[in-house]
Protein backbone atom coordinates (compact mmCIF):
# COMPACT_ATOMS: atom_id res chain seq x y z
CA UNK A 1 0.00 0.00 0.00
CA UNK A 2 1.05 3.53 -0.71
CA UNK A 3 1.62 5.62 2.07
CA UNK A 4 -0.41 8.94 2.81
CA UNK A 5 1.13 12.00 2.95
CA UNK A 6 0.23 15.71 4.72
CA UNK A 7 3.25 17.91 3.74
CA UNK A 8 3.89 21.03 4.99
CA UNK A 9 5.76 23.36 3.02
CA UNK A 10 6.32 26.91 5.03
CA UNK A 11 8.76 28.19 1.93
CA UNK A 12 10.42 31.63 3.58
CA UNK A 13 7.75 31.95 6.22
CA UNK A 14 8.51 32.40 9.75
CA UNK A 15 11.02 33.41 12.12
CA UNK A 16 12.72 30.69 14.41
CA UNK A 17 11.05 31.97 17.81
CA UNK A 18 7.19 31.62 15.32
CA UNK A 19 8.37 28.10 13.82
CA UNK A 20 8.71 26.76 17.92
CA UNK A 21 5.70 28.19 18.29
CA UNK A 22 3.83 26.61 15.69
CA UNK A 23 5.38 22.91 16.46
CA UNK A 24 4.47 23.87 20.35
CA UNK A 25 0.90 24.31 18.86
CA UNK A 26 1.12 21.56 16.29
CA UNK A 27 2.25 18.90 18.96
CA UNK A 28 0.28 20.28 21.69
CA UNK A 29 -2.08 17.17 21.65
CA UNK A 30 -0.31 14.11 20.70
CA UNK A 31 -1.59 13.00 17.05
CA UNK A 32 -1.46 9.65 16.33
CA UNK A 33 -1.16 8.58 12.61
CA UNK A 34 -2.19 5.49 11.14
CA UNK A 35 -0.24 2.70 9.59
CA UNK A 36 0.87 4.54 6.20
CA UNK A 37 0.15 8.31 6.98
CA UNK A 38 2.99 10.80 7.32
CA UNK A 39 3.07 13.96 8.15
CA UNK A 40 6.14 15.74 6.68
CA UNK A 41 7.11 19.51 7.66
CA UNK A 42 9.28 21.34 5.08
CA UNK A 43 10.63 23.61 6.78
CA UNK A 44 13.01 26.58 6.12
CA UNK A 45 17.13 25.43 6.39
CA UNK A 46 18.01 27.68 9.60
CA UNK A 47 15.24 25.41 11.57
CA UNK A 48 16.02 22.05 10.19
CA UNK A 49 17.89 20.46 13.02
CA UNK A 50 15.57 22.58 15.73
CA UNK A 51 12.64 20.75 13.65
CA UNK A 52 14.17 17.15 13.49
CA UNK A 53 14.18 17.33 17.56
CA UNK A 54 10.79 18.54 17.84
CA UNK A 55 9.45 15.28 16.14
CA UNK A 56 12.07 12.77 16.34
CA UNK A 57 9.69 10.83 18.69
CA UNK A 58 7.39 11.07 16.66
CA UNK A 59 6.25 7.82 14.61
CA UNK A 60 5.32 8.95 10.72
CA UNK A 61 6.69 12.60 11.48
CA UNK A 62 9.60 13.62 9.28
CA UNK A 63 11.49 16.92 8.23
CA UNK A 64 11.82 18.09 5.03
CA UNK A 65 14.38 20.71 2.89
CA UNK A 66 12.62 22.60 0.79
CA UNK A 67 15.49 22.68 -2.16
CA UNK A 68 19.04 21.40 -2.49
CA UNK A 69 21.70 22.10 -4.93
CA UNK A 70 22.41 19.64 -7.98
CA UNK A 71 26.27 19.07 -6.91
CA UNK A 72 27.97 17.49 -4.74
CA UNK A 73 30.00 19.94 -2.89
CA UNK A 74 31.74 22.93 -3.56
CA UNK A 75 32.68 26.86 -4.50
CA UNK A 76 28.78 27.61 -4.39
CA UNK A 77 28.00 30.42 -1.99
CA UNK A 78 25.13 30.05 0.01
CA UNK A 79 24.08 26.42 -1.60
CA UNK A 80 23.05 23.41 0.60
CA UNK A 81 23.83 19.93 -0.40
CA UNK A 82 22.22 16.77 -0.42
CA UNK A 83 25.15 15.62 1.69
CA UNK A 84 24.72 18.29 4.40
CA UNK A 85 21.15 17.41 4.61
CA UNK A 86 22.16 13.54 5.13
CA UNK A 87 24.77 14.36 7.40
CA UNK A 88 22.26 16.38 10.17
CA UNK A 89 19.71 13.37 9.65
CA UNK A 90 17.17 14.84 7.30
CA UNK A 91 15.62 12.55 4.77
CA UNK A 92 13.42 14.30 2.41
CA UNK A 93 13.50 16.99 0.31
CA UNK A 94 11.34 19.38 -2.23
CA UNK A 95 12.63 19.14 -5.31
CA UNK A 96 11.86 21.44 -8.38
CA UNK A 97 8.69 23.33 -6.56
CA UNK A 98 7.24 26.00 -9.48
CA UNK A 99 8.88 29.01 -7.32
CA UNK A 100 12.38 27.14 -7.70
CA UNK A 101 11.28 26.87 -11.25
CA UNK A 102 9.87 30.21 -11.65
CA UNK A 103 12.62 32.37 -9.60
CA UNK A 104 15.43 30.56 -9.41
CA UNK A 105 16.32 28.65 -13.02
CA UNK A 106 15.50 24.85 -12.08
CA UNK A 107 14.71 23.25 -15.27
CA UNK A 108 13.73 19.82 -15.69
CA UNK A 109 17.27 18.21 -16.28
CA UNK A 110 18.71 20.33 -13.29
CA UNK A 111 15.56 18.95 -11.60
CA UNK A 112 17.05 15.82 -12.65
CA UNK A 113 20.37 16.08 -11.20
CA UNK A 114 18.89 17.32 -7.82
CA UNK A 115 16.99 13.68 -7.87
CA UNK A 116 19.90 11.53 -8.34
CA UNK A 117 21.80 13.36 -5.83
CA UNK A 118 19.47 13.18 -3.42
CA UNK A 119 19.00 9.33 -3.85
CA UNK A 120 22.95 9.03 -3.53
CA UNK A 121 22.39 10.60 -0.31
CA UNK A 122 19.34 8.53 0.88
CA UNK A 123 17.18 11.97 0.75
CA UNK A 124 13.75 11.04 -0.28
CA UNK A 125 12.88 13.70 -3.01
CA UNK A 126 9.15 15.73 -2.98
CA UNK A 127 9.43 15.89 -6.78
CA UNK A 128 6.79 18.75 -7.95
CA UNK A 129 4.85 18.83 -11.13
CA UNK A 130 2.30 21.02 -12.74
CA UNK A 131 1.12 23.11 -15.43
CA UNK A 132 0.78 27.03 -15.47
CA UNK A 133 -2.44 28.53 -16.65
CA UNK A 134 -1.97 29.09 -20.03
CA UNK A 135 -0.99 25.32 -20.31
CA UNK A 136 -4.30 24.41 -18.45
CA UNK A 137 -6.14 26.49 -21.02
CA UNK A 138 -4.86 25.28 -23.47
CA UNK A 139 -5.52 21.82 -22.61
CA UNK A 140 -2.06 20.48 -23.07
CA UNK A 141 -1.34 20.07 -19.24
CA UNK A 142 -0.97 16.25 -19.70
CA UNK A 143 1.49 16.34 -22.10
CA UNK A 144 3.35 19.23 -20.39
CA UNK A 145 3.52 16.91 -16.85
CA UNK A 146 4.22 14.06 -18.84
CA UNK A 147 7.15 16.14 -20.19
CA UNK A 148 8.53 16.88 -16.74
CA UNK A 149 8.20 13.16 -15.83
CA UNK A 150 10.13 11.89 -18.35
CA UNK A 151 12.96 14.34 -18.28
CA UNK A 152 13.42 14.49 -14.81
CA UNK A 153 12.48 10.73 -13.26
CA UNK A 154 12.57 8.57 -16.24
CA UNK A 155 16.09 7.89 -16.39
CA UNK A 156 15.31 6.04 -12.78
CA UNK A 157 15.67 3.01 -11.92
CA UNK A 158 13.01 0.16 -11.37
CA UNK A 159 13.81 0.23 -7.53
CA UNK A 160 14.94 4.41 -7.32
CA UNK A 161 11.46 5.60 -9.06
CA UNK A 162 9.63 4.13 -5.80
CA UNK A 163 12.20 6.31 -3.62
CA UNK A 164 9.78 9.15 -4.98
CA UNK A 165 7.29 10.84 -4.24
CA UNK A 166 5.41 13.10 -6.55
CA UNK A 167 3.53 16.29 -5.92
CA UNK A 168 1.29 17.40 -8.55
CA UNK A 169 1.01 21.23 -7.99
CA UNK A 170 -1.00 23.18 -10.66
CA UNK A 171 1.04 26.37 -10.70
CA UNK A 172 -2.66 28.15 -11.29
CA UNK A 173 -3.65 26.96 -7.55
CA UNK A 174 -0.59 27.69 -5.87
CA UNK A 175 -1.08 30.43 -3.31
CA UNK A 176 -4.26 31.88 -5.04
CA UNK A 177 -6.86 30.38 -3.30
CA UNK A 178 -7.96 28.52 -6.40
CA UNK A 179 -8.10 24.91 -5.64
CA UNK A 180 -8.13 22.23 -8.57
CA UNK A 181 -11.05 20.68 -8.53
CA UNK A 182 -11.00 16.79 -6.62
CA UNK A 183 -12.24 16.17 -10.24
CA UNK A 184 -9.74 17.94 -11.92
CA UNK A 185 -6.91 16.68 -9.48
CA UNK A 186 -8.13 12.92 -9.30
CA UNK A 187 -8.26 13.10 -13.60
CA UNK A 188 -4.05 13.99 -13.49
CA UNK A 189 -2.81 12.24 -11.06
CA UNK A 190 -4.46 9.23 -12.69
CA UNK A 191 -2.97 10.17 -15.66
CA UNK A 192 0.02 10.42 -13.85
CA UNK A 193 -0.19 7.18 -12.37
CA UNK A 194 -0.92 5.86 -16.21
CA UNK A 195 2.52 7.51 -17.34
CA UNK A 196 4.24 5.40 -14.60
CA UNK A 197 2.67 2.21 -15.24
CA UNK A 198 3.74 2.33 -19.10
CA UNK A 199 7.37 3.46 -18.08
CA UNK A 200 7.16 1.16 -14.97
CA UNK A 201 4.31 -1.22 -14.79
CA UNK A 202 1.12 -1.18 -13.08
CA UNK A 203 2.70 -2.52 -9.68
CA UNK A 204 5.42 0.20 -9.12
CA UNK A 205 2.60 3.42 -10.18
CA UNK A 206 0.77 2.00 -7.59
CA UNK A 207 3.84 1.76 -5.48
CA UNK A 208 4.36 6.09 -5.58
CA UNK A 209 2.52 8.37 -3.63
CA UNK A 210 1.15 10.93 -5.35
CA UNK A 211 -0.09 14.40 -3.69
CA UNK A 212 -1.82 17.53 -4.77
CA UNK A 213 -0.42 20.77 -4.15
CA UNK A 214 -2.40 24.15 -4.58
CA UNK A 215 -4.40 26.11 -1.77
CA UNK A 216 -5.26 22.53 -0.32
CA UNK A 217 -7.29 23.73 3.17
CA UNK A 218 -9.16 22.17 6.07
CA UNK A 219 -12.42 22.79 4.16
CA UNK A 220 -11.30 20.87 1.30
CA UNK A 221 -8.87 18.34 2.42
CA UNK A 222 -11.40 15.38 2.73
CA UNK A 223 -12.74 15.81 -0.25
CA UNK A 224 -9.05 15.98 -2.59
CA UNK A 225 -7.80 13.30 -0.60
CA UNK A 226 -10.98 10.98 -0.94
CA UNK A 227 -9.97 10.76 -4.63
CA UNK A 228 -8.57 7.03 -5.17
CA UNK A 229 -5.56 8.44 -6.70
CA UNK A 230 -4.82 11.72 -4.57
CA UNK A 231 -2.48 9.92 -1.76
CA UNK A 232 -2.54 13.33 0.41
CA UNK A 233 -1.30 17.02 -0.29
CA UNK A 234 1.76 19.14 -0.55
CA UNK A 235 0.19 22.17 1.56
CA UNK A 236 1.60 26.20 1.84
CA UNK A 237 -0.38 28.52 3.45
CA UNK A 238 -2.87 26.46 5.33
CA UNK A 239 0.37 24.46 6.68
CA UNK A 240 1.16 27.57 8.91
CA UNK A 241 -1.92 27.71 11.19
CA UNK A 242 -1.92 24.99 13.30
CA UNK A 243 -5.27 23.78 13.36
CA UNK A 244 -5.57 24.04 9.51
CA UNK A 245 -2.62 21.60 9.18
CA UNK A 246 -4.23 19.05 11.73
CA UNK A 247 -7.23 18.94 10.52
CA UNK A 248 -5.73 18.64 6.66
CA UNK A 249 -3.82 15.63 8.65
CA UNK A 250 -6.86 13.72 9.97
CA UNK A 251 -8.62 14.08 6.30
CA UNK A 252 -5.41 11.16 5.40
CA UNK A 253 -7.22 8.22 3.89
P1 LIG B 1 -0.42 26.78 -1.22
O1 LIG B 1 1.05 26.30 -1.68
O2 LIG B 1 -0.99 25.66 -0.40
O3 LIG B 1 -0.20 28.02 -0.44
O4 LIG B 1 -1.21 26.99 -2.48
C1 LIG B 1 1.30 24.97 -2.04
C2 LIG B 1 2.75 24.81 -2.44
O5 LIG B 1 3.30 25.72 -3.09
O6 LIG B 1 3.38 23.78 -2.13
Amino acid sequence: MRKQIAAANWKMNLTYQQAEKLFDELLEEPISLKEGQEAIFAVPFPYLIMAKSEVDEMHGFHIAAQNCNNKKSGAFTGEVSAEMLQSIGINYCIIGHSERREYFGDTNAIIAEKVNICLQHKVTPIFCCGEVLAIREEGTQNAFVQQQLEESLFHLSESDITKIIIAYEPVWAIGTGKTATTAQAQEMHHYIRSVLASKYGDNIADEISILYGGSVKAANANELFAAPDVDGGLVGGASLVATEFLSIIKALK
